[in-house]
């Protein structure tokens, strides 16, 4: 049943008016290809109008596949927790498509079995005990990143969206795989980029020709897939022909024997899992801090009370483990950044059988996607959701937020697993570039979102560094 939270001031659908219980309204479609071409043009707008115009859930047509817009925090609870057997990944390793194309069937792609059986061995690298050990590294790479703005000329603006790649890719090989790949990155950035909107066109596209038609996107596509399977499968072998041990998690997945089998993973398996926590431990909190430097340039007070913690917390030391409790800003500036820009915007499931959410009718073999960009803006749950506001992360704000209202990690068993690192990662990074330098945008650059399988400013965010 419904309770009053749920939204009925702009939605339409609603349960309780006698009528329109199982009503999902649909925006008007074109023809037999129904909304493929609002969603090839630019489905995160057509997903934030549609919400606006149609309500809380809303179904949708690419082709014959039939797809509902999930928006509001209860719709979550019941995709992701209450009938998580219901809502299932939509990954198929017969039949890959979209994403699984780029990352194989590693932690994000793979399911069941094989899913609980990886999740569990990979669960304790990223437990909040442990990761107080990865600090060092963390700031080891803020630090590196830091001497080199130093050494360049600061009057000419930077890509701050680059920069960010680069350190979160320094900090995700450093603290999983024990190794550097920057000299590599020229080879691979433009690799990164091609897989991921090549997955993203593909997911959403039932006209998008099979891998084994030799378009030009498909060659393309092989090739930078290739790239990054030769990366990943260097960084592999070496540490195999190393014999040494580093206790990370590229340790866990060449060394730990499954007790049902006696066997170690297989080389592919390990390469999916590491090419899997590469792309997701990089890409996305690249964009969370990006988004925040963006933030912080259109709102200097904020900027400024930022600057204050800093100052008096750090007084120019490098941070450490035990800052941590005390950056609360810090940490409130972080996390109002990814409520308003989620670096990974929808949770996508398939509907395994006719089911029904609060009232709602859901069709077995429908794609049910869960927006979390929707919900951090949704209006009947967060006071002026579009305003860059870190107080609602702080004391008993942060304790009143409506469960599920807040899900830029995901939620339920799928949770993301590089949460905590995530957090603290941004965290350390945020107050240690902050306390030395303040960015600003450059005048009349533009500053637009772009879904690429995670979220990112589409023309990157050309900022120049001052040194405070
Ligand atoms: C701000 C940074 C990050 C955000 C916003 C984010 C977001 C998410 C979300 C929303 C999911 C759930 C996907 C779903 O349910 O379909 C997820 C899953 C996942 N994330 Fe993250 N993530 C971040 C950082 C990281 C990091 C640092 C790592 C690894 C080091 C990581 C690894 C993963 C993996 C492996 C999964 C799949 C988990 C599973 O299905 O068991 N993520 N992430």
């Amino acid at each position: 049943m419904l309770d009053k939270q749920i939204s009925t001031s702009h939605k339409i659908p609603d349960p309780r008016i006698p009528g329109q219980a199982s009503f999902i309204p649909e925006p008007e479609k074109g023809g037999l290809l129904g909304h493929v071409r609002e969603v090839k043009q630019d489905f995160h707008g057509a997903m934030i109008r549609w919400h606006e115009q149609y309500g809380d859930l809303v179904k949708f047509r690419l082709g014959r596949q039939r797809v509902y817009l999930l928006s509001h925090p209860q719709f979550a609870e019941e995709v992701l927790i209450n009938q998580q057997d219901v809502f299932s990944k939509v990954y198929n390793p017969d039949k890959p498509r979209g994403l699984s194309l780029v990352l194989g069937n590693g932690l994000i792609t793979s399911q069941r079995a094989l899913w609980k059986k990886q999740r569990r061995l990979m669960q304790p690298i990223f437990y909040r005990s442990g990761l107080k050990d990865l600090v060092p590294k963390i700031t080891a790479a803020g630090t590196k990143l830091i001497e080199e703005w130093q050494q360049s000329d600061l009057s000419k603006p930077m890509d701050i969206s680059a920069q960010m790649t680069r350190l979160t890719l320094e900090v995700i090989t450093q603290t999983m795989f024990s190794t550097c790949v920057q000299s590599e990155v020229p080879q691979f950035a433009p690799a990164l980029k091609n897989v991921l909107a090549f997955a993203q066109n593909n997911a959403f596209n039932p006209l998008a020709p099979p891998l084994f038609i030799p378009t030009r996107a498909n060659r393309e596509f092989k090739k930078s897939k290739a790239i990054l399977d030769n990366l990943i499968s260097g960084i592999v072998n070496k540490r195999k022909h190393s014999g040494k041990r580093y206790q990370d998690l590229l340790d866990v997945l060449l060394y730990t024997v499954d007790e049902s089998s006696g066997q170690t993973m297989s080389q592919q398996q390990i390469v999916d899992e590491a090419l899997t926590i590469f792309c997701a431990g990089h890409e996305t909190t690249a964009n969370a801090l990006s988004w925040t430097w963006y933030l912080l340039s259109q709102n200097p007070a904020i900027c400024q009370k930022l600057h204050s913690e800093l100052d008096s917390v750090l007084d120019g030391r490098i941070p450490n483990v035990n800052d941590l409790a005390s950056l609360v800003y810090t940490r409130a500036v972080l996390e109002e950044s990814i409520r308003l820009y989620p670096p990974a915007i929808v949770l996508i499931r398939k509907v395994m059988k006719d089911t029904e959410i609060n009232g709602y009718k859901l069709l077995k073999g429908a794609l049910a996607i869960v927006n979390i960009r929707n919900i951090h803006h949704h209006s009947d749950i967060w006071h002026k959701p579009d305003s860059f506001n870190p107080e609602r992360f702080l004391g008993d704000n942060k304790d009143n937020i409506q469960r599920l209202s807040y899900l830029p990690f995901g939620a339920g068993p799928r949770v993301c697993i590089g949460n905590h690192l995530a957090l603290m990662e941004g965290q350390l990074l945020l107050a240690y570039i902050a306390q030395h330098y303040a960015l600003s945008l450059v005048k009349g650059h533009p500053v637009k979102e772009e879904l690429a399988v995670t979220l990112r400013p589409k023309y990157g965010l050309s900022m120049v560094c001052k040194a405070r």
